[in-house]
């Protein structure tokens, strides 16, 4: 790995806002960008399609270490498309099935173990945007910049109900809160990479914030 790459690791619980303002600062820095969560959603839904109990933890620690996880950028500009084992599961990767999916076999150590290659291979020049729960923690420890990013639960079920009402889903406010405060207690509480900040994160609630706000205080701790 070479020291010359710059990497800012985004960690914090789901709706936080991560993905949108990750997104973001990487277009602005001109960095490559790395979203964890895709990765475990991949898995979870690979084990789901290939009919296995979430809960058999040899037979999705082999699924994945066998998947085929690639990312492409629509060359209009458009949404990354996520493609699986060679089949865009882009659609079927952001419902919140595939959240708790992913919550569920995240809790595998040896499935954390079979995508660490998988997620350092993102570290490219000139730099990363890493985006997760363990970013600054575990996969990145030595990253020079690390943001923790938490908001309220109320107002990230708002946000995480706005963005997929805006993609045609049929969701409600009450179900989704309900969701997030259990995947957030699941991830906070495993044994495996629990989500907590960094020792060295910043941490910045965003809670009232907009997205332009959120980026440019980001990218103010970068560019200091
Ligand atoms: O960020 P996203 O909501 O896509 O993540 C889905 C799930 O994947 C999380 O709830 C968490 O359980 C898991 N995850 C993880 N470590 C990461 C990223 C995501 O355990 N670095």
């Amino acid at each position: 790995m070479s020291a010359a790459v710059h990497i800012l690791t985004l960690d914090g619980p789901s709706g936080s806002g991560k993905g949108t303002i990750a997104r973001a600062v990487a277009d602005k820095l001109g960095w490559h960008l790395l979203d964890s969560g895709a990765l475990y959603r991949a898995v979870g839904y690979a084990a789901a399609m290939a009919g296995l109990d979430l809960s058999d933890a040899e037979a999705v620690t082999r699924c994945a270490q066998q998947i085929k996880i690639a990312f492409r950028d629509p060359k209009d500009g458009g949404e990354t498309r996520v493609i699986v084992n060679g089949v865009d599961a882009t659609d079927e990767l952001r419902t919140e099935t595939a959240g708790a999916a992913a919550s569920a076999i995240a809790a595998i150590p040896a499935v954390r173990q079979a995508l660490v290659d998988l997620q350092w291979s993102f570290r490219k020049p000139p730099g990363l945007v890493a985006d997760g729960r363990d970013m600054g923690t575990v996969i990145f420890p030595d990253a020079p910049y690390k943001v923790f990013l938490t908001a309220s639960a109320a107002e990230r079920a708002k946000r995480r109900y706005k963005q997929l009402k805006e993609k045609g889903l049929n969701v409600t406010l009450a179900s989704l809160l309900r969701e997030i405060e259990a995947r957030d207690a699941r991830d906070a509480s495993r044994a495996v990479a629990p989500l907590k900040p960094a020792n060295d994160a910043v941490l910045l609630d965003t809670t009232g914030m907009s997205i332009e706000q959120v980026v440019a205080k980001v990218l103010s701790l970068v560019q200091a």
